[in-house]
């Protein structure tokens, strides 16, 4: 508890040393009826992105930005010192459960998104991983033949700027084996989201990583962001000097939250962009999400900028008039951009909660201690494969049957023409991805025997709309998980991995016994449907719905990232991913955003 206080009081230090005078502390949180009439930029969300970008526009001073963010400034001790899912509580939470997912047993599933100044990075469980070179090219393939920088290449400079490193210790470093190459971070110190390494590591975690090491095809990459998948450690979104969470509000909002031209305004809820007959942004409406209190119109002069997450994102945008014509019309909203890749193309990775395999004889684990003091957050090793490595028998089959499939078979009965020509495109792509050690499919974090395997490519395609009847209320969320056989294929052959895995090599000595799924589920089919009453859709990062790619491919944004169809308006946030990326989401969606600030500057 002492501990607890005293991280406060730091922080509080740390804002009164700054040059303005402590009255004006958090001056610019303000309230509803406090809200100027006009502003150069109006950021719809204060989370991840949103304040990553109002940091950086408001920077130079030029410019006024306000945010509008449906939670609360929350100042719980809980969020900052309480390590991964310190953050995650109902307060500070949506709650949304997902339509009935028909290929998991008509499961219904729980939509996790945080509702809190720093938004999801408030609330998640701290994991920082970057995708492969590979993956990112994905994005740049999916341009349409446009001139594009959303590539590796092209992002580096946004992923450096994104977070700052912090190295390994010594000990880390020899007694674990963790390597790390510079030239793909940065530590700018305007960058004040932290990016640090779990100092931690166990004799089981080592076992693992040598036994994981001598299988075949598996590469070491010497840094987890490199842009090569294989056996690494990966860090965590941590203040190494407090030890506690290093989130979007930490690193974009308090320490600039005196900037005069930026300013807050919390439990707001965005529910209209405002355009005039150009369709061109002229600003937003907000509500009181308590339900009483007057709605607020505020003008931008310069853009709107949307930032409330992959869930929210297409609820504000079809609130506005954007989106699939049939849909709003059923919603009784006015057209006024026909844009049918709003809410579509929703994925996330997938995964299996439990896979039960224990030893039947003991290994001796070597003893390794890495002092740990100040650890809020220990996972730190994990293993990324490509199909070949996972599946070397089955991954030309699985390929060429996803290559052969009609796009439209998967989709929705009604799916717009422009969403299956972009399925299509994926489909080319991905299929090639299926056959690159490269692109990572499998991922498990790596802590001792077994572990919760992850699909983090799935090829099913979800949607996220508003709900007709009640468009205010929270979107209909609807994974159409497993809707397409390849990922249960693909997931058929993870189980068949982690077996040979396990009795594999130096390992065979132990005599691995498998408890869940077990012996008695031995066929494909007998594994697929075990795993159809086992999977979750979801862990926690949503993308896709509100794609760049060629608005004829169904997609929602330009290379630009400005809404199809529109005038000033952009999205800057998760949902602009085309396909996900074989990692955690933060790290990438703290670099879209980056790049973004950088586009939105370009055009000042
Ligand atoms: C529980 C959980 C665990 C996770 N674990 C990890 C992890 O370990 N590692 C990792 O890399 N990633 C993790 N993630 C994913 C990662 O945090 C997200 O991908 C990322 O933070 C998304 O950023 P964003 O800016 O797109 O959206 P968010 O950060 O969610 O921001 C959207 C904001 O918009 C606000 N908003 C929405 N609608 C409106 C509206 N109409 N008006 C006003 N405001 C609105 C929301 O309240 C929210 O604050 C996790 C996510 C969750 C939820
Ligand atoms: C958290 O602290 C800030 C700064 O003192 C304040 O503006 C804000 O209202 C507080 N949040 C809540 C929910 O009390
Ligand atoms: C240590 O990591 C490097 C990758 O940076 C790898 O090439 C090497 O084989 C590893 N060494 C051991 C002993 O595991």
């Amino acid at each position: 508890m002492v501990f607890k206080v005293s991280l406060i009081l730091l922080a509080l230090t740390s804002t009164l040393v700054s040059a303005y005078p402590a009255s004006s502390q958090y001056a610019s949180h303000i309230e509803a009826r406090a809200v100027k009439d006009e502003y150069d930029y109006i950021i719809v969300g204060g989370g991840t992105a949103g304040l990553t970008v109002g940091d950086r526009l408001t920077a130079d001073g030029k410019y006024t930005v306000l945010v509008i963010e449906n939670g609360v400034l929350d100042n719980s001790t809980a969020i900052l010192t309480g390590g991964a899912g310190g953050g995650m509580n109902a307060a500070r939470m949506y709650t949304i459960n997902s339509s009935p997912q028909s290929g998991l047993n008509n499961r219904v599933i729980s939509v996790g998104i945080g509702r809190v100044v720093g938004g999801s990075s408030a609330v998640n469980g701290m994991v920082v991983q970057r995708g492969t070179a590979e993956e990112y090219n994905l994005w740049g393939d999916l341009s349409g033949g446009q001139p594009t920088s959303w590539n590796w290449k092209g992002l580096l400079p946004s992923f450096r700027r994104a977070m700052h490193l912090t190295v390994p210790s010594e000990n880390l470093q020899r007694l674990m084996n963790v390597t790390y190459d510079l030239s793909v971070w940065g530590q700018d110190p305007d960058t004040k989201v932290y990016a640090t390494y779990s100092e931690s590591g166990s004799g089981q975690q080592k076992f693992f990583y040598d036994a994981y090491k001598s299988y075949p095809g598996v590469h070491v990459p010497k840094d987890n962001g490199n842009g090569e998948n294989g056996l690494s450690f990966f860090l965590v979104s941590m203040d190494p000097t407090a030890s506690s969470r290093s989130y979007a509000r930490t690193g974009h909002w308090d320490p600039v939250a005196n900037r005069p031209n930026y300013e807050l305004v919390t439990g707001q809820r965005v529910n209209k962009i405002n355009f005039d007959s150009s369709i061109t942004a002229t600003g937003v409406t907000f509500v009181p999400v308590s339900g009483s209190g007057a709605a607020t119109t505020v003008r931008a002069r310069k853009e709107v900028i949307l930032a409330a997450g992959t869930v929210h994102t297409p609820q504000v945008l079809e609130l506005s008039g954007i989106g699939g014509a049939d849909l709003l019309k059923k919603a009784n909203i006015p057209v006024l951009v026909d844009l049918p890749g709003v809410g579509s193309n929703f994925h996330d990775h997938t995964y299996l909660p439990f896979y039960g395999i224990r030893f039947t004889k003991n290994p001796t684990y070597p003893t390794i201690q890495v002092p740990r003091a100040g650890n809020i957050q220990s996972a730190n090793l994990g293993v990324f494969l490509g199909l070949p490595v996972v599946a070397p028998d089955a991954f030309e089959r699985i390929a060429s049957n996803f290559e052969a499939q009609d796009p439209a078979a998967y989709l929705p009965a009604d799916t717009h023409p422009t969403i299956i020509e972009g399925y299509r495109q994926q489909q080319k792509l991905l299929g090639k991805a299926m056959r690159s050690k490269g692109t990572t499919f499998f991922n498990t974090m790596i802590n001792g025997i077994g572990g919760a395997p992850q699909n983090l490519r799935p090829v099913s395609r979800g949607t996220i709309h508003i709900n007709p009847s009640n468009p205010q209320g929270e979107p209909i969320v609807d994974y159409r998980a497993l809707s397409n056989p390849i990922d249960l294929d693909v997931f058929v052959e993870f189980i068949k991995f982690f077996r040979r895995f396990h009795s594999y090599g130096t390992l065979a000595q132990y005599q691995a016994q498998e408890t869940a799924p077990g012996a008695n589920v031995q066929t494909d089919a007998q594994i697929a449907t075990w795993l159809r009453g086992q999977l979750n859709p979801s862990v926690y990062h949503p993308v896709g719905t509100a794609a760049k790619m060629p608005r004829e491919w169904g997609g929602v944004v330009s290379e630009d990232l400005l809404v199809w169809g529109t005038k000033k308006l952009s999205v800057i946030d998760g949902s602009i991913m085309p396909v996900i990326v074989g990692a955690t989401t933060q790290q990438t969606v703290y670099a879209i955003a980056e790049k973004a600030a950088e586009i939105i500057k370009a055009r000042q």
